[in-house]
C-alpha cells in the first residue's frame, strides 16, 4: 500500500483524490490536513485520514502532495522541514521551482513537480511533470502511477518545459472560455438563447479536442475538412486570417510563459 498525504486540502487536491479513489488499480491509504476549520466533514465526505498536523502527515506518508497555494508553500516548508527524510514530494503550485523548494526544505530531498488544469476536477486533466534527480526509480513508478489516475494526458518533461504546459495547458482552458465567451455574446446578439448557446459551444468544444485526439490527424487537415470553398466556416476564417487571430493567440501564450518565467525566479 502507498501512504500519500495532501498538505492542503482545497479544490485542486479534493479532484486528485475523487481520481486516486476511483481509479482501477487502487492500493493508495489516502490522507491530509488543511487548516479548513470545515476539515473535519471534507475528510468525511472524501473518506480520507484526517491528520492532526502536516508534521504528523509527513511522519506517516510515502508521497506528500504539497496542494496549497504558491504563496503559502514557504510556511509550510518550514513547518515540516524537520521531519521530512526521503519521502517524495509532489507540488502541483504554480511558478514554484524544485530548486526553491529544496532550498526553503534545506534539503535536497526527491521533489515531484506537476503542472495540472482546471479539467482535473471533471476527470479530464492533463498536465507535465518533472522529476528531481533525487527521485529514485522506484519513486519515479509510484508518482506515475499517482499522475496517471487523474490526468488522462501526461508527459514527464524537462523543468524549463513546465512553463510552456504552463502557457499551453495550464492557462489554455481560460483561453478557450474566452473563445466560448465570445460565442455565447455573439449568438445572442443574434436573438438565440443564452443556456442552449452555452450548450451548443461546450459540446463543440469537448467534440472537437476528441476529434482531434481519436482520429490522430493534424488540426489544419481537421479544419479544412470542415470549410468548404465559398461557405459558413471559410467567411468565418476569412475574417479570422485578415484580423490576424492567429498572431494574436500566439502573443497571447507568449506571455503566459513569460510570466511564469518570472514567477518561478
Ligand atoms: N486551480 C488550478 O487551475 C490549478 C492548476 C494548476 C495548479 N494549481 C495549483 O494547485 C494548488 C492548489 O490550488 P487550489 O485551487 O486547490 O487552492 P485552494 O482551493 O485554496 O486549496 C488550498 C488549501 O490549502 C489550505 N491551506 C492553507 N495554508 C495551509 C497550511 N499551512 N497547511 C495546510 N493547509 C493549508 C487552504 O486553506 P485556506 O483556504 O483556509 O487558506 C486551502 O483549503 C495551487 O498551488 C495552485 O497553483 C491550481
Amino acid at each position: 500500500m502507498i501512504k500519500i498525504g495532501f498538505i492542503g486540502v482545497g479544490n485542486m487536491a479534493k479532484a486528485i483524490i475523487k481520481s486516486l479513489k476511483n481509479s482501477s488499480n487502487n492500493n493508495f491509504i489516502i490522507g491530509g490536513f488543511d487548516i479548513d476549520k470545515n476539515f473535519k466533514n471534507i475528510c468525511k465526505n472524501l473518506k480520507i485520514k484526517k491528520y492532526g498536523s502536516n508534521s504528523e502527515l509527513v511522519k506517516n506518508s510515502d508521497a506528500i502532495f504539497l496542494s496549497i497555494k504558491p504563496q503559502q508553500i514557504s510556511d509550510v516548508l518550514n513547518e515540516i522541514r524537520q521531519v521530512i527524510k526521503n519521502q517524495m514530494l509532489i507540488s502541483i503550485a504554480a511558478g514554484v521551482s524544485i530548486r526553491k523548494i529544496q532550498k526553503l526544505l534545506r534539503k535536497k530531498i526527491p521533489v515531484i513537480r506537476v503542472m495540472p488544469n482546471t479539467p482535473v476536477l471533471v476527470g479530464e486533466g492533463a498536465c507535465g511533470y518533472s522529476f528531481s534527480k533525487e527521485v529514485s526509480t522506484k519513486q519515479k513508478k509510484i508518482a506515475e502511477k499517482i499522475i496517471k489516475s487523474f490526468c488522462k494526458i501526461y508527459f514527464c518533461v524537462k523543468e524549463h518545459d513546465i512553463d510552456v504546459i504552463t502557457s499551453l495547458s495550464g492557462s489554455g482552458p481560460a483561453y478557450f472560455f474566452y473563445i466560448i465567451e465570445a460565442m455565447i455574446e455573439q449568438a445572442k446578439a443574434f436573438g438565440f438563447n443564452e443556456t442552449k448557446a452555452k450548450m451548443l459551444a461546450a459540446q463543440t468544444l469537448t467534440g472537437t479536442g476528441k476529434l482531434l485526439l481519436t482520429t490522430g490527424e493534424e488540426p489544419s487537415i481537421l479544419r479544412q475538412r470542415v470549410t468548404s470553398k465559398g461557405g459558413t466556416t471559410e467567411a468565418a476564417l476569412e475574417i479570422f486570417e485578415k484580423n490576424r487571430l492567429k498572431e494574436i493567440i500566439k502573443k497571447g501564450i507568449s506571455a503566459a510563459y513569460k510570466r511564469a518565467k518570472e514567477l518561478g525566479r
